[in-house]
């Protein structure tokens, strides 16, 4: 008899053909009518001089195909509607299908970003309310919704650092130089060095946290700004943040706070209240948006008052009669603002579901979300060292973590000889999504665990049982099987360097 899998061959090929290799000519979805208008393309609409000779070459293809195709390709990839996605930093957080229902409702949705604001009030007046939720979070009073992602908002950060410093000096001298913890997400020093500043590396303590004597050695006045997360990349909060705000703010910088780690500490404490001037929110990570596929995203800063006549334009304000404008008064001539960082207002769909999620949860659902992400973190980390894990996975730094925490695999690489990009990919055969791996840097062979508190026990046990069973398995049966892994995806080990490096992002005909 056949064996079935090379009766499902044919059918691979056919699921693995791109939609160009599909269809035939002729071959249609759907008939419309004939028109009874003019026809685009006729003469009155468009001049011959601007059509092309040859339609453009798009695939001919049934309705079924197309189906098919497409929801093929929805199968292949690996989402957080599928299965436990502990991408560390990235904060994979369940998006409440409320939400979209909110954000899909046709006032939102079809509202034109050009629409005369006297008409576009219940847009306006969420956008406002989400700037004071935001304040109250942040603990700073002046927010603005213009970044459209984490780093965007860190752009917006520096440049209002720069901007506050060429305030002050009155064409003196102004400061140029941006410190960055050595654990600091790559996108902190690349945004340093796009706004045309030099970066400074901070390193990192034995407890996990900013080295206070290498701090004190590099502040100078020089130094514009320190970027920091709190709790940082190793999942570690940092307990000397009060002596560190005074000592960048004793040479006259600001303190700018990456607000990437926000769900470990939502209603718990507040970067104001810790001494930061400025902060970004990553509204599709903390207030949940489907992300990680390219969707939009949202990055806000909330700034202090001495921050804020820099501000980007316009802003959502509140009039005495109670109705809601865009201020452009700080983009008036003379004005101190950093100008506009994009068209129109920000991804205002991030905004209906974060302020959609604000307002379900309230002041104490967030504390709670925040205190359950922290909870399953640590139940994670309890769970693997009790399965055995921690002799070939320690933890790297501390012995208890916030919302997320960093295994080192260097003895697993030494004993067992997987890496962990091998461990990453065999996990993957067990339905789940791998964790961040190899950042931060300075840990050796680094696995980045973020659980979310919207996982059950159930899975994180199950996890737990999967990353042991890996190991055993390369203790007993040898490393290859790792090392070969993935088995069960619809592509198997990926040359990831030139994937990035040599993308084919276009298919050739
Ligand atoms: C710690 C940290 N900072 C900044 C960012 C940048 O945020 P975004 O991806 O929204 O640009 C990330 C993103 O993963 C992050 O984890």
């Amino acid at each position: 008899m056949t064996p079935v899998t090379d009766l499902e061959l044919p059918l691979q090929r056919e699921r693995a053909r791109t939609i160009f290799q599909k269809g035939a000519p002729g071959r249609r979805a759907f008939l419309c009518p004939e028109l009874d208008v003019p026809r685009i393309g006729s003469d009155e609409l468009l001049p011959e001089r601007f059509r092309r000779g040859e339609p453009p070459r798009l695939s001919e293809v049934s309705e079924p195909e197309i189906v098919r195709h497409y929801v093929g390709l929805s199968k292949r990839n690996f989402d957080l509607d599928s299965g436990f996605y502990p991408l560390g930093s990235c904060t994979m957080k369940h998006n409440p299908r409320l939400h979209e229902r909110a954000a899909a409702l046709p006032g939102h949705s079809r509202l034109h970003p050009l629409q005369d604001p006297e008409r576009a009030q219940g847009a306006l007046e969420l956008m406002w309310n989400l700037q004071e939720a935001l304040t109250e979070i942040s603990g700073l009073p002046h927010v603005s919704l213009q970044p459209s992602a984490g780093s965007h908002g860190e752009l917006a950060g520096v440049l209002l650092t720069r901007a506050f410093h060429e305030d002050r000096r009155e064409g003196g001298r102004v400061p140029n130089k941006v410190l960055t913890p050595d654990t600091a997400h790559g996108t902190n020093p690349a945004t340093v060095t796009m706004a045309g500043l030099e970066v400074v590396k901070v390193a990192t303590d034995e407890h996990g946290g900013v080295d206070i004597e290498d701090l004190r050695a590099k502040a100078d006045a020089d130094v514009a700004c320190l970027m920091l997360t709190n709790p940082n990349t190793l999942g570690l909060f940092d307990p000397n943040i009060v002596e560190i705000a005074e000592i960048v703010h004793g040479v006259g910088a600001t303190l700018y706070y990456d607000g990437a780690n926000l769900n470990a500490v939502m209603g718990l404490s507040r970067p104001g209240d810790m001494g930061f001037d400025i902060v970004h929110f990553n509204l599709h990570k903390s207030f949940t948006q489907p992300h990680g596929g390219g969707g939009p995203g949202s990055g806000p800063i909330a700034v202090s008052d001495r921050v804020a006549p820099f501000l980007p334009v316009p802003t959502v304000s509140r009039g005495e009669n109670g109705s809601f404008d865009l201020d452009y008064g700080r983009g008036q001539v003379g004005s101190k603002s950093i100008g506009r960082l994009r068209g129109f207002q920000g991804n205002y769909g991030c905004f209906v579901r974060a302020y959609a999620y604000i307002c379900s949860l309230g002041g104490d659902g967030l504390k709670d979300a925040s205190e359950t992400a922290v909870l399953n973190a640590n139940y994670l980390l309890a769970r693997l060292k009790e399965a055995g894990v921690a002799e070939y996975l320690p933890l790297a730094y501390g012995e208890l973590c916030m919302h997320e925490f960093v295994l080192s695999g260097g003895p697993m690489k030494k004993e067992l000889k997987i890496k962990t990009l091998d461990l990453a990919k065999r996990l993957l055969d067990f339905g789940f999504h791998p964790p961040t791996v190899y950042f931060p840097l300075l840990v050796e062979e680094a696995l980045m665990v973020e659980p979310t508190e919207t996982e059950t026990r159930e899975t994180l046990d199950a996890f737990a049982e999967a990353i042991a069973q890996i190991l055993r398995e390369a203790a007993t049966d040898g490393p290859e099987v790792a090392q070969n892994a993935p088995y069960t995806t619809p592509v198997r080990r990926l040359d990831e360097v030139a994937a990035a490096k040599h993308p084919l992002i276009r298919q050739v005909l």
